[in-house]
């Protein structure tokens, strides 16, 4: 038997605060004529067998099954997912209109149609146009099921028959519960909260795309982040066609995953080997010039680091830095020649990341300093090798995280030596990979001489 119990609410569009009673001014931020009635129903009937949300469990008794995921098959998204879609997962993806939330969404759903029940709901386009749209990107006969609705109950009564719902967009969704116009706070939220509901319910995952204001934050209160379970926001600007798809939260994976893709005219395509992106074509077989391995997100990124020492007639050389931190360049300088012992008096000092990426990673230090080495004797840091670690004041190279991810990725890319921090304990070997352990300024230095 059902009860159903109505309650009246009201809610700020601006804070989304909750309050009982109406009144024209919000209790909680003071602004003016922003609370809208929402209507929440209650239902309390619970069939045997049905979830188990709501019924006290002792701990011990929870059933410990291993989280089902199901890959993807599209590389860079499962990375970003932490391994593939989690059943009655809510996830958020954000960014720009035209970006290519949409292309992405359904790409993504083509890729995983076979194992799922799929409904795709898009309450922007007409269902002409996502059909059009498949048809660009090359896959224009699924066995999806598509549905252009606008309201979350007509939605919702669809739900327990499929595995995996697509909301595009949440913006332009509307609850008849809720008296606002679509798009606003109190929509988004109540929107928001039903879908995750129910997909918990029903075990049934949701991806809700989610439009970015200009500001650069998900138009709809902060509280959708802290609705759902995770958060990916696409990242790239207009001129370029590289696309980043980063994970901000993520409560069945690590976050600042990245995965990059590049927007083609056949939709989303992955970059599979995002890590030389920023590595310029050029041979490098000049002094100088050294290859670091540094850290985007959790993801490792090769960048050449070039320096060029030329003899300098000024009372006060020049030290000029471009793409990394000068303070710390000239605090390394000084490292050099208290504990290196190498004189760099005379000499004008020109550091720069080719390919125009900042690195912010205090790991390119043994990079800069290596490349000022290469640059001061005159001889090359051998084209097969790459490095990484912090330079501390004392002379020490002190370890960095996630040292194996970023010897993984340079034996990926064919490399075949690694300057390492002695501290970055490298347990398992990389396979056709030779770590070199370094522990103080002055081995960087006998290594290059
Ligand atoms: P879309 O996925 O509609 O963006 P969003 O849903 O985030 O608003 O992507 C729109 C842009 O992508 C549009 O400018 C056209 C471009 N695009 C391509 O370049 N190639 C393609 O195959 C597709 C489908 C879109
Ligand atoms: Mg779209």
């Amino acid at each position: 038997m059902e009860r159903a119990r109505e309650k009246k609410l009201f809610v700020c569009e601006e804070c989304s605060v909750e309050s009982l009673q109406w009144s024209g001014q919000c209790g909680h931020c003071g602004a003016w004529n922003s609370l809208s009635e929402i209507r929440k129903t209650r239902s309390t009937r619970r069939k045997s067998g049905e979830s188990l949300r709501g019924l006290v469990k002792s701990f011990n008794e929870i059933s410990r099954g291993r989280l089902a995921r199901l890959p993807t098959g599209i590389t860079e998204l499962d990375r970003v997912l932490g391994g593939g879609l989690v059943p009655g997962s809510v996830i958020l993806l954000g960014g720009d209109p035209g970006i290519g939330k949409s292309t992405l969404a359904l790409q993504w759903v083509a890729a995983q149609v076979d194992q799922i029940r799929v409904l795709y709901v898009t309450g922007e386009e007409s269902l002409q146009q996502l059909a059009l749209r498949g048809e660009r990107l090359g896959i224009d006969s699924l066995p999806l099921s598509t549905m252009a609705e606008n309201c979350l109950e007509s939605i919702l009564d669809q739900l327990p028959g499929y595995d995996f719902l697509v909301i595009d967009s949440i913006q332009s969704m509307y609850s008849e519960n809720v008296s606002s116009s679509p798009g606003s706070v109190a929509q988004i939220r109540e929107s928001a909260e039903r879908l995750t509901r129910c997909a918990k319910e029903y075990d049934c995952s949701v991806l809700v795309i989610g439009h970015v204001t200009k500001e650069g934050t998900l138009a709809g209160p902060k509280i959708l982040e802290h609705i759902v379970d995770t958060v990916l926001y696409f990242e790239g600007d207009d001129t370029s066609r590289f696309r980043l798809v980063r994970s901000f939260k993520n409560r069945f994976g690590s976050v600042n995953e990245v995965g990059i893709f590049a927007m083609t005219e056949k939709g989303l395509r992955e970059i599979t080997n995002p890590s030389a992106l920023f590595l310029s074509g050029c041979e490098r077989d000049n002094s100088g010039s050294v290859v670091l391995v540094t850290q985007e997100g959790t993801r490792p990124i090769l960048v050449e680091v070039q320096a060029l020492l030329d003899p300098s007639s000024l009372a006060n050389p020049r030290r000029l830095c471009v793409g990394l931190d000068a303070q710390r360049l000239v605090m390394l300088l000084a490292v050099l020649h208290r504990h290196g012992g190498v004189s760099l008096v005379g000499h004008d000092i020109f550091v720069n990341v080719a390919g125009g990426i900042r690195v912010i990673d205090s790991g390119a230090d043994v990079a800069a300093a290596a490349a000022v080495l290469s640059s001061l004797f005159n001889k090359n840091f051998p084209a097969d090798t790459v490095c990484f670690g912090e330079v501390g004041q004392a002379g020490e190279i002190r370890p960095v995280q996630r040292g194996e991810e970023r010897l993984k990725e340079a034996a990926k890319l064919g490399f075949k030596r690694a300057l390492v921090p002695k501290g970055n304990k490298i347990s398992r070997k990389v396979q056709g990979l030779e770590v070199i352990p370094l522990l103080r300024v002055e081995d960087l230095v006998s290594w290059l001489e």
